[in-house]
């Protein structure tokens, strides 16, 4: 039977990290709602916001996340970026991507890759997924909401009927029984290390060698349906996917409403 947090076991697992506030819930709607709702009035950055159940967890254009109390991590963080920082506002999601990556590799060193834009994959299956939102004072953006879904012990799994993608978790992939908590502190600090250095050129090389499907041939549908598909060959300085079509023409794609789906899986 997997065990729940507590609020205060939340905050004895996350002390010593620089968090200003840290925000339990027992059960909500969405973490990146009640951050939402928090930044409009206050924010500040690294605020973090936890659910140990969410009863509307939500992935991009309303599309659903699905957790289990107990055996998920589901949190937003708030970040507040800067002017340079906002040219480039998709950088947050590869973030979030990227201290996943790093706290299962630290936890139990396994190597993870990423989906692009911000899926975690371990063993070409789903096991975390990252959602950025906008919280803005008229034409200002005042804060990010980076939110973070994690599939860390069986019981999150989704059915496969219910997930678009296959899906996996951490546990699965290790031998090691991890804790829940000591996770989540890894992730954190993990997204508040890589954070200092979000604008150089490292942080891209970082998220280039965790590129799933590299060389692969894949399948990219928009919203509107429309399918390309071609070869991934890579992230270009703009945070593009580049896919190679027939013909040896490469395509930019940016970071927007695509499925990316190796041709294995369809
Ligand atoms: P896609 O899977 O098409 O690439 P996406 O990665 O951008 O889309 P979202 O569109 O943000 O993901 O929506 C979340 C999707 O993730 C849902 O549609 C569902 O298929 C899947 N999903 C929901 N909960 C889980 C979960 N716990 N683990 C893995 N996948 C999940
Ligand atoms: C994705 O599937 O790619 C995005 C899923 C993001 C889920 C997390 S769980 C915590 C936070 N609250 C939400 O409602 N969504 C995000």
């Amino acid at each position: 039977m997997a065990a729940t947090i507590h609020e205060q076991e939340l905050k004895s697992a996350l002390i010593g990290l620089p968090l200003p506030g840290v925000h339990f819930y027992k059960q909500t709607d969405s973490t990146n709602e009640r951050a939402l709702q928090l930044a409009a009035s206050y924010s500040a950055e690294f605020t973090l916001v936890f659910a140990e159940k969410q009863s509307a967890g939500r992935g991009r254009l309303g599309r659903k996340w699905l957790s289990s109390a107990g055996s998920s991590l589901t949190f937003s963080l708030i970040l507040i970026p800067s002017d340079k920082e906002q040219e480039q506002l998709s950088m947050f999601s590869f973030l979030g991507a990227l201290s996943v990556c790093r706290a299962i590799k630290t936890v139990s060193n396994l190597e993870a890759q990423v989906k692009w834009p911000n899926d975690v994959l371990l063993n070409r299956k789903k096991t975390a997924g990252v959602l950025a939102e906008t919280s803005w004072q008229g034409q200002r953006l005042s804060a990010l909401v980076l939110g973070i879904g994690i599939n860390l012990l069986p019981e999150s799994v989704p059915p496969d009927d219910q997930a678009m993608f296959p899906a996996t978790c951490i546990q699965s992939h290790c031998a090691l029984p991890l804790q829940r908590l000591a996770f989540l502190r890894a992730v954190i600090a993990a997204l508040i290390d890589l954070r200092k250095g979000i604008l150089e050129p490292a942080f891209m090389q970082e998220y280039r060698s965790r590129l799933a499907f590299l060389g692969e041939w894949v399948f990219l549908t928009s919203q509107s349906g429309e399918v390309t598909r071609g070869k991934l060959t890579g992230v270009d300085d703009h945070w593009q996917l580049l896919v190679e079509v027939q013909g040896g023409r490469q395509m930019q794609f940016p970071c927007g409403d695509l499925h990316l789906r190796p041709l294995s899986i369809q």
